[in-house]
């Protein structure tokens, strides 16, 4: 695991602060600035993300006493800082004199000067001075005692369609596929007559050349999957200049970027291994996004292999991209920054420490508004936090996420499962994830999220929905979860293509057709309001739930069916069913886009049937999440109703927050949005890795014997 977090610094606590930009304010409010940061515990500031115009005016001009001055005032408040390389946005000179450092965008129309994070990735001149940049920067502030990281860029993403893009395409093509036949091949170049025959033939696929109604429809999937592929690793070779800048002054200081969670444009999972740690900028869409947080946060986790993460950003109060911007709720800032900590964060930062006097995010939410005030409910909540972190000091730090289960997440089946005709293009890759994950959030599943190629011994239970695109070994390994008695769930539009985006030329699941014993014969799509009724017998009770958009009917080779269609002329054909493995695993596939209450149905038995659910499952709004480390486990019970909630605690410890000493079983009455850190104090060392908290959960009422293991 990567020395990073606290450990590097006297802090040895979940990290507390965010981006600093005083150079935009005069230097009496730097005071006021830091008055305020010692009342809210602050103890970490991300400094110069948007700088370089501030520090360069020219190619060969380099001036640092804005960003020295800076450095010396937050070295002297004893906070330590987090340093960018200053690349989030091109200086207007840079522009100007270099107009090929503009993306030209999709619809091909090159862009002026404007904005921010839009460098054309493969400019020869931004990637020259963007690494000149890092490594000046580097050269400067390395081996600072309160340097604790290096932030390079700023959340990377976009893409870019112009010339130099478009021979760097074609370079990163001849490395991938090496001559034309295998290119052609792949891209199934014979339909509409696209045979290449010079590599220089090659366009960049945008709206002037296989696109029609934008990035979704494209005549050819082969060419716009690896322009995707390529405009990713485009932006990782920025990252990765940028960072080899920077350590040829600083071999050691952990650097990372700052992911924005389920991001389409980049597949973080090709980038991970470039990062010392990862971090991310948590803004949900909605102010009921706990669920979706929970997931994102464990994407993130994931990219590392489980190592702490950092939330990069988050606002205090408003976010100010919305058409609406709500603040966030009493105790909604706390409840959000302590579930990103029972997810596996070692640092919650914020955007920003003071409210930017101008321009597109003056009314972004910040910790100090513009007239610096300390005595708003913001600020309060803000500081309360700040002492929560202060009193439970290093107790999570560096602890890690019991899972036994696991759910997939794929870059590829996203893009390819979007960028397809003839599927229904009204379900979203996302959105299907997220209606698996939200059901084992709801059971309390402690849950690991993690790329097709990541190893799957350690888990039980393994979900993996919308597989679309099966890469590598991942049908064989998928297989031996159930040949050693674990279990494996997919859905519709599983095991379509290969990696190229090609048809399997077999039935369907193509690779995965063997481990669920199941056989797809035809894909009935139809808008959403089309609802078809499902009965489920041998998914907890016998029930009928409902289903939409997506209606495979399956043949059953060796599988037994467990949902069966109720309408349209397929009524009474498959539409779930499950394998039994002679270990005592199963392989569930759920034809269908269930409802809720369907794909709770399934999970939970599959749960059930390894042991899997959470204490608190009947309470879906009370969310359970734990990390241990060594003999140490800290469950973290998060209320994110708007009413309170009473259970029996599952184990004994103490609150860290309150300091309460809590007895197994005894009620706990969490308010709305309240939260308890529970160290537990019957710490359950070397019991053949089970989860003590799963233990003390009689197995559920739907649960059932796989009957034979
Ligand atoms: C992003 C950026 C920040 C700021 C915030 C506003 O996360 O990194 O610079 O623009 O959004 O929410
Ligand atoms: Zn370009």
């Amino acid at each position: 695991m990567t020395a990073i977090n606290a450990s590097r610094t006297a802090h040895r606590k979940v990290l507390y602060g965010g981006d600093y930009n005083p150079e935009q304010w005069p230097r009496d409010v730097w005071e006021e600035d830091h008055a305020a940061f010692d009342l809210a515990g602050i103890d970490t500031v991300t400094l110069a993300v948007f700088d370089w115009g501030l520090i360069s005016r020219g190619e060969d001009d380099y001036d640092f006493t804005v960003l020295d001055a800076v450095v010396e005032r937050v070295a002297e408040s004893g906070r330590q800082f987090v340093m960018a390389t200053a690349t989030g946005a091109l200086p207007p000179w840079l522009a100007h004199r270099h107009p090929e450092v503009n993306r030209t965008d999709f619809d091909g129309r090159r862009h002026v000067y404007g904005q921010r994070h839009n460098a054309c990735p493969n400019s020869p001149v931004f990637r020259r001075l963007s690494a000149r940049l890092a490594g000046k920067i580097a050269e400067r502030y390395a081996g600072h005692p309160q340097l604790a990281a290096w932030h390079i860029g700023n959340e990377y993403g976009g893409a870019c369609y112009c010339e130099n893009c478009a021979a760097a395409f074609r370079t990163w093509l001849r490395e991938r596929y090496r001559n034309l036949d295998r290119l052609n091949e792949a891209w199934n170049a014979t339909f509409w007559s696209h045979t290449f025959t010079d590599w220089a033939e090659i366009v960049p696929p945008n709206a002037l050349s296989e696109h029609w109604r934008g990035q979704n429809h494209t005549a050819f999937q082969g060419i716009t999957i690896d322009y995707l592929r390529f405009m990713s690793d485009s932006m990782l070779q920025n990252f990765v200049d940028e960072k080899a800048a920077i350590r040829e002054h600083d071999p050691s200081t952990p650097a990372t970027t700052n992911f924005m969670g389920m991001y389409r444009p980049i597949d973080y999972h090709r980038w991970a291994k470039h990062l010392d740690f990862a971090s991310w900028d948590n803004y949900p869409p909605t102010d009921r996004s706990e669920a979706r947080m929970a997931f994102t946060h464990d994407l993130m986790r994931g990219l590392k292999g489980g190592d702490p993460f950092w939330v990069m950003e988050q606002t205090p109060t408003i976010t100010a991209s919305r058409d609406i911007n709500p603040v966030k709720r009493p105790g909604v800032l706390r409840l959000w920054s302590w579930q990103s900590v029972a997810h596996g964060a070692d640092a919650v930062l914020y955007f920003q420490m003071r409210q930017s006097r101008g321009a597109c995010e003056k009314y972004h939410g910040a910790v100090l508004d513009h007239a610096g005030r300390t005595d708003t409910r913001a600020f309060r909540e803000v500081a309360e936090l700040g002492a929560d972190f202060a009193r439970v000091g290093e107790a999570v730090l560096g602890a890690r996420t019991p899972a036994r289960t696991a759910l997939l997440f794929d870059w590829d089946s996203w893009w390819a499962s979007e960028i397809t005709d003839g599927l229904n293009r009204t379900v979203s890759y996302p959105q299907v994830v997220l209606g698996y994950h939200r059901a084992l959030w709801e059971a309390g599943v402690q849950l690991d999220v993690l790329p097709v190629d990541a190893p799957l011994d350690g888990y039980d239970v393994v979900v993996a929905p919308l597989l679309h695109m099966i890469k590598g070994d991942t049908a064989q390994r998928l297989r031996a979860v159930t040949e050693r008695g674990g279990s494996v769930v997919s859905t519709f539009h599983s095991g379509r293509v290969d990696q190229d985006t090609n048809a399997f030329l077999t039935d369907v699941p193509g690779p995965l057709a063997s481990l669920f014993g199941v056989r797809v014969e035809e894909t009935d799509s139809l808008p959403g309001d089309v609802v078809n009724r499902i009965s489920l017998a041998g998914a907890g009770p016998e029930q009928t739930v409902t289903a939409t958009s997506v209606f495979e009917i399956l043949v059953a080779e060796g599988a037994e069916i467990v949902g069966t269609y109720g309408d349209d002329f397929y009524a009474g054909r498959a539409a779930v069913t499950r394998r039994r493995f002679p270990a005592g695993g199963s392989a569930w596939y759920v034809g269908t886009l269930l409802d809720p209450d369907g794909i709770a149905a399934v999970l939970r038995t599959v749960l059930a049937d390894h042991e899997l659910i959470g204490p608190y499952a009947a309470e879906p709004e009370l969310e359970f999440a734990v990390r241990s480390h060594g003999e140490t486990r800290t469950a973290f019970l998060l209320n994110h109703a708007d009413t309170p909630v009473t259970v029996a605690a599952h184990a004994p410890g103490i609150d860290l927050l309150s300091g309460r000493v809590v007895a197994a079983g005894e009620q706990l009455t969490l308010a709305p949005k309240d939260v308890v850190v529970l160290q537990e104090t019957s710490a359950v060392p070397g019991s053949s890795g089970t989860d003590s908290a799963n233990q003390a959960i009689p197995r559920s009422s739907n649960s059932r014997c796989s009957g034979d293991s």
